[in-house]
Order: structure tokens, then sequence, then C-alpha cells
């Protein structure tokens, strides 16, 4: 008989972790490797003692949380992050790690060991908001980014990510991906409207999409407003501009899971008469099918080749991020499934939108997911909400699920 889990520790951790950063509006902003983000952590290692878990913390700042199993065997492992966006909710990421907690405690209350060891991690940089790429620690962790070049990585002020790790205290010592695991499941709320919108429980994850991230620099000629003839101007505002509208279009015109964001935009000079010399914008682009996001990187070259060539302005850009997309393996997807509905609740098969820590664990070991609703879509938002029977729901198939595994 699988433990029942209690809500009580999950929404008071969930508000306690939330008050860390707080900003109007009930969200979070705790930026990878802030001192926020070092208070958040605190908290949460402070909890996993608690619950007697062996925190390790390694050379990228993953902190994972083991509890023994009967047999010495690669754990089951269930986590995601705790850092957020600038204005972030307090769901996104959280709710995994702290849920993945109420897993143990449910399973200490019921003086349950399980055959396997379980862990509960929270992986460094899962946002990407501070330090790119996102999804750091995890990449990292399944060995697919270097530590050098991890350490390297430096915000829009110039501090390095090993400097940052240092400074908090979570520059650890164990080696990234040392504890490979028998299976890895993320819960996470889903950020999309589609579970909401269909009034569904439970979202079965089956695939993530593929991301591609790129910041463009671009250099014109600063001059005045009111004297410069159209014909002359070489406005690095105008491509920022032109490539946003013309990333709307595309993702309208190409339909399907398409979708691009021109999200952060600099200025130079940024004032209301100078013709702007730099703009320094980036775009994102996801897209659950390879094939057609690769179209649609190729289609935004093209679009700003053309429009830098007519403007006589340079552009200049760097890949930030670019993952393919990710296929869970499909026996655990079934299983995710198979327990939500043997709760009773409402099922859904879906792609996630969002990156997660879980589409760099597929790479280790069979890897899946499982959403709760997120009201109205909401995420990256400092309204961000989830009902709290629907977290509760979530971390119950967790645990049922989690109890499965470690007796396999
Ligand atoms: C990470 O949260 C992302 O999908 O941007
Ligand atoms: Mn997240
Ligand atoms: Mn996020």
């Amino acid at each position: 008989m699988t433990p029942e889990l209690s809500d009580r520790h999950l929404l008071a951790n969930l508000d306690a972790l939330a008050r860390i950063g707080a900003i109007d509006g009930g969200g979070c902003a705790r930026l990878a490797l802030s001192d926020e983000d070092r208070q958040g952590r605190d908290l949460v290692v402070g909890w996993m003692k608690e619950l007697g878990l062996d925190v390790r913390i390694d050379a990228i700042g993953n902190v994972i949380g083991v509890r023994a199993g009967r047999e010495d065997l690669p754990p089951v492992m269930t986590g995601s992050h705790i850092d957020t966006v600038r204005t972030g909710g307090r769901y996104d990421g959280n709710y995994g790690v702290l849920a993945g907690l109420e897993v143990v405690r449910a399973l200490n209350a019921a003086k349950v060991v399980t055959r396997r060891p379980l862990a509960v991690a929270f992986f460094t940089n899962e946002e990407g908001a501070r330090f790119q790429p996102d999804m750091m620690g995890s990449l990292v962790y399944a060995g697919g980014l270097g530590l050098n070049e991890a350490y390297a990585a430096a915000d829009k002020d110039g501090l390095a990510v090993g400097d940052e790790l240092r400074r908090i205290g979570y520059l650890g010592a164990t080696k990234p991906g040392a504890l490979r695991p028998h299976a890895f499941v993320e819960l996470h709320i889903e950020q999309g409207p589609i579970l909401d919108e269909e009034k569904v429980r439970i979202g079965v994850v089956e695939s993530v999409q593929g991301i591609s991230w790129t910041e463009y620099t671009v250099t014109g000629v600063s001059n005045h407003a009111g004297t410069t003839p159209m014909r002359l101007r070489r406005d690095a505002g105008y491509l920022a501009a032109s490539v946003n509208l013309f990333a709307r279009k595309l993702a309208w015109e190409m339909g399907g899971d398409q979708v691009a964001t021109v999200g952060a935009l600099v200025l130079r000079p940024n004032l209301i008469n100078v013709v702007p010399n730099r703009a320094v914008f980036t775009v994102d682009l996801r897209n659950t099918d390879e094939a057609k996001l690769q179209e649609a990187e190729a289609r935004v070259a093209a679009h700003i080749a053309e429009v830098a060539a007519s403007e006589r302005v340079a552009v200049e850009s760097k890949v930030l991020a670019r993952f393919e997309p990710v296929i869970f393996d499909p026996g655990l997807v079934d299983r995710v499934e198979r327990h939500a509905r043997a709760l009773s609740l409402s099922t859904r098969r879906m792609p996630s939108g969002a990156g997660h820590d879980a589409q760099m664990m597929q790479r280790l070991c069979p890897t899946a997911m499982i959403f709760v609703p997120s009201v109205e879509g909401l995420s990256h938002n400092v309204k961000e909400h989830t009902e709290p029977a629907d977290l509760v729901a979530g971390a119950q198939v967790l645990l049922n699920l989690i109890v499965e595994l470690a007796e396999g």
C-alpha cells in the first residue's frame, strides 16, 4: 500500500520558499546564483536534512538529497529547479522539488524503505534568464556541457557562473552525473493553457519541443531624427522591430507548434530624437519538429540578412542555447498515465512547450514528466497559479510512480 501524501507541508513550504525574493503580485525573483537563490537553496537544503536526506552538492551547484534504499542500487530520482526568471511565479520548478520532499516525508511517516534509493534534486540555472544556456545544471549533469564552459558563462554585468557559484557557497565537490539514476521523473506545472482549458487534471508529457535561442547585435549609425532623410538612415532599431514582426508572422504562417518570441531588446542610445546606432535583441524559436525548427531558424536568418543589406547595418549573432526536441521514455510515460488513472484523475498526453531539466536527464536514463494545470495558462508571470487540489494530486501521482519504480 502506497502512503497518502499530505498537503500541509507542500503548501506551507511553497509559501515559505516564495517569500524569498518575493515581488509584487505574489511572484518571485530568484535569478540563478543570486543572493536570493542562495537563500532559497539554504532553505531547501535545511528541509532535505530535516527529512534525513544525505545532501550532496556537485561542482555545478546541483543539490541532490539521497534517501537510502534496502539495496545499494542506482536511485530513482525526481526534482526540478528553484531558480526563477526575474518576473517568475512561485510554482515553476519549485513545485517539483518540494513535491519530491513530500514523497520522502510520506515514506518516512509510513516507515517505508524502498528497494532502490530515492534522490530529490534541484538543478542549477534551469531558467537561463541570467546565464545561458538554460537547463545548465542538468545539461552538465548529463554530460552535455563541460564544467569549464559552464563556469565561463557570464551575465549581462560580466559576472561568471564559476565565480558566482563560489560566492554563494554552492561550488560543491562531487562530480556532476556521478550518481546515475535508474529513472528520472519531473513533476511540473504545465505553464500553458491546455489542461486548464480542457479541465484535465494530469498532463502525461511525451516530449519537449526543440529550443533555439539567438542573440543579435546590430550596428548602425546614430543620427538626428529630424534632419536625417529616411533614405539615409542606418537604423539598428528598425532591424530589431522588423525581426519581431517577421517572427510573429512566420509562426502564424508555419502553424502547428511553431512559436517565436523577441523577448529582450535594448536600443542605444535609446533617446526619442536619435536614430539608434545599436540594437541587441534575442529570438526564441521552438517547435516539436526539428526540421521545422531548422526551417524557422533559416527563414529568420534570411530575413535579417535582407533587412541588414537594405538598411546598411551590420549584424552579429550568437547562439545562446540550442536543443533538439526530446522524446521521453515510452514505458515510463505509460506508467505516468496508468498511475494518474488509478487515482481517477483525468489525463491527456501532450508535449511540453517549456524547457525542463527532464529533457537533459533523458540522455542519462529513462525519463518522464507529470504536468498539473496552470490557471489561465500563465507562467513566467507573478500571477502563475495552480489550485492546491491539483498540486496535491500531481504529487500523489509522483509518489505512487516513484514507489513502483523504486521497488522495480
Ligand atoms: C525555461 O523555463 C524555458 O522554457 O524558457
Ligand atoms: Mn521550470
Ligand atoms: Mn521557467
